[in-house]
């Protein structure tokens, strides 16, 4: 019989590597926690309504990718292809933004799922940390957040990442640059499929990847030459707040998201280490989406950094992470009585903080050391027969190769001073 494997387009975290995986969300989530964000956490799936309504009808995530099924019961729920529309709706719920204070500033950390073709870095299970500041229209919420992220990359050694912006413009200026887009899209030579996207969801066919259709698209009206005045000071605001924090970045004017609730600020993150699926990050402001869920006028915005093409760019970069050793003490007893003796210095090292793990079932002295030195431990300790009639443990320094006997009494202040 053959074992199972991992479902297609997924991939298991086990250790050591799981460790790079935590340290990634640790380092993008703490600039978050610095800033007033509070963590929020909801359901991995949700009404399928929420996301036809909240990511667009018309959008791949909605038609192509999202793993939509029906219950037992009869509702028709879907497993979240992403964040924000979830999290506007629980915050929506609760109420929070009645609450006083706005924005609201909520950070997330979680599994995602798209039915995509799985390549390197897009997977069908994937993982990202998030951040969404909800109720407030102001160019510095925006310049927040895209300081917050660079801050995040750079702590982690990130250095060849770029900042793509652009302004997707609002309710006034977007509708009469999409109908300028679609009349040029009309007279170009474009397949069925391409033309009829331009109808529906024009935008989208700037990201079109084919090089036919790019070399058509050379002259194709900017949003940009659209934009509104009052989108036009925005968008210049926030690109001044950015330089005055010392974030560089690049205008895209054809910076376009794949998700429908964009207005005004758009920004990705790309790494240049990474191939086609460079996007390490993404985000935006989302003024309409609390109106488009049946919620109160609320202008927000948000980004959402992929773990896992973090961890793909960390390798990319050969940036190695300073993780510290998962365990600093090993302990090896030789004899029924040392173990009992040695069980009990390790739960004590442990509750003092130090990371303490222990030779389990019947190994001799041999295996016992070759599991110490595996488990990466800088200090081991050995007690057999004789250390234990005269109360005492060897303790060796795995770095110096140096040993010699401490008093079982001693171990916990003598660790605690070698360690610190
Ligand atoms: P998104 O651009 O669809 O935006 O996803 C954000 C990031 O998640 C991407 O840049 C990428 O790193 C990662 N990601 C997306 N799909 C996959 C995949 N199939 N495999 C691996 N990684 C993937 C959003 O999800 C928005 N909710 C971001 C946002 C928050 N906008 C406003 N607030």
């Amino acid at each position: 019989m053959s074992t199972f494997q991992a479902p297609k387009g997924t991939y298991d975290l086990i250790p050591p590597d799981s460790a790079r995986f935590l340290a990634v969300r640790e380092a993008i989530s703490a600039p978050l926690k610095r800033s007033g964000y509070g963590y929020i956490e909801t359901p991995g799936f949700e009404n399928v309504e929420l996301f036809a309504r909240g990511v667009g009808e018309s959008t791949d995530i909605v038609t192509k990718e999202m793993y939509a099924f029906e219950t037992k019961g009869g509702d028709r729920l879907a497993l979240r292809p992403e964040g924000t529309a979830s999290v506007l709706r629980a915050a929506l719920e609760a109420n929070l933004h009645k609450a006083g204070n706005l924005p609201v500033k909520l950070w997330y950390s979680g599994s995602y799922y798209r039915y995509e073709r799985p390549q390197k870095g897009r997977y069908r299970h994937f993982s990202q940390v998030g951040a969404e500041a909800i109720g407030a229209e102001d160019p510095a919420l925006d310049a927040e957040l895209i300081v917050l992220a660079d801050d995040a990359y750079r702590s982690l050694g990130l250095r060849e990442f770029r900042i793509l912006l652009n302004s997707l413009g609002d309710k006034e200026c977007r509708p009469v640059y999409r109908a300028a887009l679609q009349e040029f899209l009309r007279g170009l030579d474009l397949d069925e499929d391409t033309l009829r996207r331009a109808e529906i969801n024009p935008l989208r066919v700037l990201d079109d990847k084919r090089e036919a259709v790019q070399k058509q698209l050379a002259d194709a009206p900017l949003l940009r030459d659209y934009l509104c005045d009052a989108c036009k000071a925005y968008h210049e605001e926030v690109r001044a707040l950015l330089t005055a924090q010392g974030v560089a970045y690049e205008d895209d004017p054809r910076l376009v998201r794949g998700l429908d609730y964009y207005t005004r600020t758009t920004f990705e993150f790309v790494h240049d280490g990474l191939g086609s699926q460079s996007a390490v990050g993404g985000g935006g402001r989302y003024d309409g989406l609390s109106e488009m869920i049946g919620g109160p006028a609320l202008p927000s915005v948000g980004w959402a950094l992929g773990v896992d093409r973090t961890v793909l760019a960390l390798e990319a970069e050969g940036v190695t992470l300073e993780l510290p050793a998962a365990t600093s003490v090993f302990a090896v007893p030789l004899g029924e009585e040392a173990r009992r003796v040695l069980f009990a210095k390790v739960t004590e090292l442990r509750r003092a903080g130090i990371a303490a793990d222990f030779s389990f079932g019947s190994k001799g002295l041999k295996g016992a050391m070759k599991n110490a030195n595996r488990s990466g431990a800088r200090f081991t300790l050995v007690v057999g027969e004789r250390d234990l009639a005269e109360g005492v443990a060897q303790l060796k320094d795995m770095e110096s190769g140096e040993q010699g006997p401490v008093r079982l009494d001693d171990i916990l202040t003598t660790l605690q001073e070698r360690l610190a």
